[in-house]
C-alpha cells in the first residue's frame, strides 16, 4: 500500500498536531500507549506529540542498550523532564549484547537487535505496563528504503507484513509515517523543542552498532564511541548531514613507541546529502583531517589509523552496515 505523502509544502504543523492528537486520543482510548526515546529527531518529535495528546497515558522509555553515544542516556532524561515527560531509564545492555554475541553478519546483526528490542526489552516493558499500543517514529523514507529493500531498519514492521499484535503483543502507531525528515523537523519545532533536538543530524536506530564492522561488543563500541565523540566535535562547525567513525574489523601494522603494533582501523565519514537516499562526501581541508587522524590515533586506545570514505551513496551507504 502506497503511503501517501505530506510535503514540507503542503504541511500545516498545528494542524497536523492537532489532528494526529486526536488521532492518537482516539486510537488508545482509556488505554495507555508506550514508546521508547532516543533521543533522535523522531523519537523526540513523537515524545512530545504523544505528551501532550495522552498525558500521563504515554509511558515512554529510553532503551539503554549500551550503544549509544557518550553521555546521551542522561542528557535526553534530563531535557525530556524539562517538557514534564517523565522518562524511564531501562539498563537493557545485557540483552542486547547477549542477542549480538558472536554476529558478524550485518543483517543477522541488525536482526538481533531487532530481536532484543522488540521482543525481549520491548515485550517485557509492555506486558509490565499493560499498554495495547506502542508509538513509533518511522518517517517515509524508512518505509521506502526498506521496501526497497536497500536497508532493514529495525522499526519497520508492520510494513513487512509483521502482525505486531500476533507477534508481539502490541498495536504499533506510527503518526509520523507521511512525513520526510523536514517536515518532521518543523512539526517538532511547532511542539516547542529546542532547534539543537529537531535539528540534530540523523543517527540510526542501531546505535553505533551501525558502525562497528564485525562482532559489536561493549569493548568495541567503546572505541567507536570515543572516536564517535572526537568526530563530532572536531566537524561541529563543518554545516554537515552527518558526520560519524567506523571501526574496522580488520587490523593493520602501526608503530608505538617505536614498537610494531598491530592495531585497530578507524574510518571517518562526512556527509553532504538532502535526504540521506543520496550523498556525497564532504570536501574536508587536509589540515582538519590531519587533526583528526592525529586525534584519533592519541585518545582512542589501539588505533594506529584512521581513513576518510570518499565514495559518494550509491553505491555506499551512509553507517556502515
Ligand atoms: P544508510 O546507511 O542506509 O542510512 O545510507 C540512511 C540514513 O538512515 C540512518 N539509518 C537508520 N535510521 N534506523 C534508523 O532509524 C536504522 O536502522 C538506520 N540505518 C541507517 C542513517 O544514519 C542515515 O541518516
Amino acid at each position: 500500500m502506497k503511503i501517501p505523502e505530506i510535503t514540507l509544502a503542503k504541511l500545516n504543523p498545528k494542524k497536523f498536531i492537532a489532528e494526529k492528537a486526536e488521532e492518537l486520543r482516539s486510537a488508545v482510548g482509556d488505554g495507555s500507549a508506550i514508546n521508547a526515546l532516543s533521543g533522535g529527531v523522531d523519537s523526540s518529535v513523537v515524545t512530545l506529540l504523544a505528551h501532550k495528546a495522552l498525558g500521563a497515558r504515554l509511558h515512554t522509555y529510553f532503551i539503554d542498550h549500551g550503544l549509544m553515544r557518550a553521555g546521551e542516556p542522561e542528557r535526553v532524561v534530563k531535557l525530556f523532564r524539562t517538557f514534564g515527560v517523565k522518562v524511564v531509564c531501562v539498563d537493557a545492555r545485557r540483552e542486547f549484547y547477549g542477542e549480538l554475541k558472536g554476529k558478524t553478519d550485518p543483517e543477522k546483526k541488525r536482526q538481533a537487535i531487532t530481536d532484543a528490542f522488540y521482543k525481549k526489552v520491548f515485550g517485557r516493558l509492555v506486558r509490565e505496563s499493560g499498554a495495547r499500543f506502542l508509538l513509533h517514529g518511522t518517517i517515509l523514507t524508512d518505509v521506502e528504503e526498506t521496501v526497497a529493500g536497500i536497508k532493514r531498519q529495525h522499526n519497520i514492521l508492520t510494513q513487512l507484513g509483521i502482525d505486531t499484535r500476533k507477534a508481539y503483543g502490541y498495536t504499533v502507531l506510527e503518526p509520523l509515517i507521511n512525513l520526510r525528515k523536514p517536515a518532521v523537523r518543523r512539526v517538532g519545532s511547532a511542539l516547542g523543542l529546542p532547534a539543537s533536538v529537531f535539528n540534530r543530524p540523523p543517527f540510526p536506530g542501531p546505535a553505533l552498532a551501525a558502525r562497528v564492522i564485525g562482532e559489536v561488543t561493549p569493548e568495541r563500541v567503546e572505541l567507536v564511541r570515543q572516536a564517535t565523540a572526537i568526530v563530532e566535535d572536531v566537524l561541529a562547525k563543518v554545516s554537515a548531514f552527518q558526520c560519524l567513525a567506523i571501526l574496522h574489523e580488520d587490523r593493520v601494522t602501526g608503530i608505538r613507541n617505536g614498537q610494531r603494533d598491530f592495531g585497530c582501523q578507524i574510518e571517518v565519514r562526512c556527509w553532504d546529502s538532502q535526504d540521506a537516499v543520496t550523498a556525497t562526501p564532504t570536501a574536508l581541508p587536509f589540515k582538519t583531517l590531519a587533526r583528526l587522524g592525529r586525534l584519533i590515533t592519541e585518545q582512542v586506545p589501539g588505533v594506529v589509523s584512521v581513513t576518510y570514505n570518499i565514495t559518494s551513496k550509491p553505491p555506499s551507504t551512509i553507517e556502515a552496515i
